[in-house]
């Protein structure tokens, strides 16, 4: 059967290989700090100026990494099944710019994204660059100690899910890469796709808690098995 709609998952395995840490892999700690002070609205609240200094840490080593052969090859596929009419769905719960920065376009940062940045006040969304803190002023509304990371944390609601379960009720095939399969929406993802009827594969350095429900597994660095998985789907 020939694949006229594809979904992709992608978790912080696709940008370990860049030199981005991913979140499990570690004790449990987030660069250093619990997930519970960096990555949750409690701990915004409780100590801003710690949550601005680590995203903007975070932000500025992104200008020290750069894409690898696993963004490079799922940005081809994008731009091969777009020019033959077929449908195709990025969606990755990192945070990182790599994705852009390897070419890929129909891409939806369900978790947020570190070059970007809201209003508390005003609920105002914009390119983020430069460092924030608690003095930066928003540009809409001008309140000061207002402006958070555009981050989804625990206990809020990812973004763009409509938009996602109807790609995932309608794909032939969903690919999931690079993630533990430990934090819901995305984790269910798989179960949603293929109650619809996808196939579904997994593309990760070691088995993760969904794999239960793919089809198929494989196991490996996704710097590896993206490009060969690339390179097979797009063969004449
Ligand atoms: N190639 C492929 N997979 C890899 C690689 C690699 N080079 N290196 C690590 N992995 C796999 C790990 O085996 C693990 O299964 O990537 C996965 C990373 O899992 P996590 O660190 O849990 O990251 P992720 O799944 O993206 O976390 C999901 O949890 O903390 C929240 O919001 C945060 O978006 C994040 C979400
Ligand atoms: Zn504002």
């Amino acid at each position: 059967m020939s694949i006229k709609s594809i979904v992709i998952l992608t978790g912080a395995g696709i940008s370990a290989e860049s030199g981005i840490q991913t979140f499990r892999a570690s004790d449990g700690l987030w660069e250093n700090h619990r997930i519970e002070e960096v990555a949750t609205p409690e701990g915004f609240a409780a100590n801003p100026a710690l949550v601005h200094k680590f995203y903007n840490a975070r932000r500025q080593s992104l200008t020290r990494v750069t894409p690898n052969p696993a963004h490079i090859a799922l940005a081809t596929l994008e731009t091969a099944m777009q020019n033959r009419g077929d449908d195709f769905l990025l969606v990755t719960q990192n945070v990182d710019d790599l994705h852009e920065r390897g070419g890929s376009r129909a891409l939806l940062h369900m978790h947020g994204d570190l070059k970007s940045s809201k209003c508390l006040g005003c609920d105002w969304v914009g390119p983020q660059t430069g460092d924030t803190s608690i003095d930066t002023r928003c540009t809409r509304c001008d309140s000061r100690a207002t402006i958070r990371p555009d981050i989804v944390w625990f206990g809020e609601m990812p973004y763009f899910m409509d938009k996602i379960e109807r790609a995932l009720q309608s794909c032939d095939l969903f690919v999931s890469i690079g993630t533990s399969g430990a934090v819901y929406p995305a984790a269910g993802f798989v179960q949603t796709a293929k109650a619809y009827g996808a196939k579904t594969l997994e593309l990760n350095l070691e088995p993760s808690a969904g794999s239960l429900h793919f089809d198929e597994t494989r196991l490996g660095p996704a710097g590896t098995l993206v490009p060969a998985w690339v390179d097979a789907i797009l063969k004449p």
